[in-house]
């Protein structure tokens, strides 16, 4: 009892003396204490340049901003540019076949429900370092060593 009593304390004691100096993550140099100015929103990439995709099934990023574009029961503002009928107008790249699939992969005359809230899956990127650094390898790289083979060589 007595014991944990003493671990307990000294954690008290520790614990604050560490936190102040010791935290990093997304707020480094501010102790715990203070509250730090609120970093700036970086901007939307608004590029309009086709992005890498890491896998081939990956949902490609959104290359344009997207504020404001309201989805909701009456209103999809994506499909008024990327919908069969509206690429036309847009030049805007239309939804993929698998958009109109139910989960029994019919394919339905109209975009399916589980491909109508585009930002569930699709997103834009932000011009930011990332907090966090990423070892994510492409395929590419990982299948390297095959190529020479892949293309004939020895
Ligand atoms: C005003 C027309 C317009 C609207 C509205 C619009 N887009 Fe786009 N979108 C485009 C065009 C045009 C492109 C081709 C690249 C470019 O010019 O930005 C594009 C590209 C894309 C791409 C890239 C496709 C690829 O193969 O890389 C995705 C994903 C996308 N849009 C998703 C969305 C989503 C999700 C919304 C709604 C939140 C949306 N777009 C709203 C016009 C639009
Ligand atoms: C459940 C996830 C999901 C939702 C919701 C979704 N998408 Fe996609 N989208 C994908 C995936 C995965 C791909 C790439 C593979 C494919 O075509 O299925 C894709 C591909 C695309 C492409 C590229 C098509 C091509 O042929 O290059 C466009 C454009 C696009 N989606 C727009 C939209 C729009 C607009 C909506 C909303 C109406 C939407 N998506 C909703 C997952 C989704």
């Amino acid at each position: 009892m007595l014991k944990r009593f003493a671990f307990a304390l000294a954690l008290l004691v520790a614990l604050p003396l560490h936190a102040e100096n010791q935290l990093g993550g997304i707020r480094p140099d501010t102790p715990l204490a203070e509250e730090s100015e609120a970093p700036q929103i970086p901007p939307v990439i608004n590029a309009d340049v086709k992005q890498v995709r890491n896998y081939p099934d990956q949902p490609p990023l959104i290359p344009h901003k997207t504020d404001n574009y309201q989805i909701d029961l009456n209103v999809n503002k994506c499909l008024t540019c990327h919908s069969r009928t509206a690429v036309e107008d847009s030049q805007a790249p239309m939804i993929s076949v698998t958009h109109f699939m139910d989960r029994e992969g019919q394919t339905l005359g109209t975009v399916s429900p589980r491909r109508y809230f585009c930002t569930q899956c699709h997103v834009v990127q932000h011009d930011a370092e990332p907090p966090v650094v990423n070892g994510f390898v492409d395929v590419d790289s990982v299948l390297g060593h095959m190529q020479g083979a892949a293309t004939g060589g020895e």
